[in-house]
Order: C-alpha cells, then sequence, then structure tokens
C-alpha cells in the first residue's frame, strides 16, 4: 500500500478546507503577510477534531503567537475547560491579547506571559491535553515539563516533527542544520518513551502524538 500523499492527492483533500469564519481568515491572513508560524489549515482542524473528542478539561500551550491556534482550541473546549497558553514574546502576547478578546474568549483562555521555562516549573496542577509548538531548538527540553505536567492518559500534539521536510532530506539548506539537528533528535526521543504511546503523523507540517501511560 502506498502512503505517500502525492500533491494532487493533498490538492483535492484541501479543495474540502473552506474556511468561512471571518477571525479565522483575518489571522490567517495576517501570519501570512507578517511571517508568523501558526498552525497550518490542515493540522489546525486535526487539533480541532481531537480537542471534541477529547474534550480536555485542562489545555497548556506552548507557543501562542497571536493566538490562533489558541482560539481554535478555546472553541472546541466544553463549557467548563480552560485553555492556559504560555507566550514569550511581548509583541506576541500584546496581538493574542487584541485577537482572544474579538473571539469573545476571555474567559476560556489564560495567556502565561514569559519564557516556558521559567513558567513550567512552577505549574502544579496537571494537565489532560498540551500543545508544544514553541522554538524549535528548545522542544527536547520542554518536552520533559511537557511529560512532567501531563496526566496518566493525557495526550501531547507536537507540531513542525517534519520540519518543511528536513527531517528527512539530505539536503539541508545551512540556516536550518541546527534546527533539523534538534528537531531529528526531538523525533527519536518522542517516539522512543516508555511512558508514552506516540507517532509522527504526516500532516501540515509533521505532527507528533502521543498518549501517556
Ligand atoms: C510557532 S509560534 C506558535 C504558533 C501558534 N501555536 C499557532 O499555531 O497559532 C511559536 C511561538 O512560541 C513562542 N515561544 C517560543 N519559545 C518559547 C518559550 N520558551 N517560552 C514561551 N514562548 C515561546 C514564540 O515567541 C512564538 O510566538
Amino acid at each position: 500500500m502506498n502512503n505517500i500523499i502525492l500533491p494532487s492527492q493533498l490538492k483535492y483533500l484541501q479543495s474540502f478546507q473552506s474556511e468561512n469564519d471571518p477571525l479565522i481568515i483575518k489571522l490567517e491572513e495576517f501570519a501570512k503577510n507578517n511571517n508568523v508560524p501558526i498552525l497550518s489549515k490542515d493540522s489546525a482542524k486535526f487539533l480541532e477534531i481531537l480537542i471534541s473528542m477529547a474534550a480536555p478539561k485542562r489545555v497548556l500551550e506552548l507557543g501562542t503567537a497571536i493566538a490562533y491556534s489558541s482560539i481554535r482550541i478555546a472553541r472546541n473546549l466544553k463549557k467548563k475547560s480552560i485553555l492556559h497558553t504560555i507566550e514569550k514574546s511581548s509583541d506576541n502576547i500584546k496581538l493574542a491579547k487584541e485577537n482572544i478578546l474579538k473571539a469573545g474568549l476571555n474567559d476560556k483562555i489564560v495567556i502565561m506571559e514569559g519564557n516556558a521555562f521559567d513558567i513550567m516549573p512552577g505549574l502544579k496542577k496537571k494537565y489532560d491535553f498540551i500543545f508544544l509548538d514553541a522554538d524549535k531548538n528548545d522542544y527536547k527540553q520542554l518536552f520533559d515539563y511537557c511529560l512532567i505536567l501531563l496526566k496518566k492518559n493525557g495526550i501531547i500534539f507536537v507540531d513542525n516533527l517534519l520540519w518543511k521536510g528536513f527531517t528527512a532530506s539530505q539536503k539541508v539548506p545551512a540556516e536550518y542544520k541546527t534546527s533539523t539537528k534538534y528537531i531529528r533528535e526531538f523525533n527519536q526521543l518522542f517516539t522512543s518513551q516508555k511512558t508514552l504511546n506516540s507517532t509522527i503523523i504526516p500532516i501540515g507540517d509533521g505532527i507528533g502524538l502521543g498518549v501517556k501511560s
């Protein structure tokens, strides 16, 4: 069986992904025009469906940026559930706050302002779902904190594990060599955890998905 998706097949599948929410369209345009890296549309849809299925009470996101994924997560949370999202860039925090207000999700999303390395050790209560989407060079270390903070049967979702295709390529541009090395190491670590039933799925830029035992 051939598991490789051809560009024509990808295009066909993407033709079903019409977005008609004005705020989401605006955020996608803003991200594109301002080079803000956000989840791809297909990864974001996959994340939304997982959130709906798993119905997590407490979700932690590492890397808010402009709150694109935060809004898509929070819109699919059940009534009493909450999203905590960590962001270190003050410029992004300002934009994220404006966007969360526009989305009417102030009661669902709490931005934790600062570096995840400083914030995570102080978090006492565990999470049902963690989305790791911070600096790629930091994934390995942040993952250790994620494992501590993830509840039993909790889900971890990690973006960019194909890293624009570079993790699976021999030809890596000089500016991506270090980050590619880090993500390759991370992928090894992520898929070999005894306490995590994990895999990497070829959606968007490569999604790591794991359930803690
Ligand atoms: C890829 S973007 C997040 C995109 C967002 N999750 C989305 O899909 O809409 C990564 C963000 O993580 C933030 N970040 C990276 N490393 C961080 C860290 N150690 N602590 C807090 N924020 C971090 C960056 O400032 C950036 O805004």
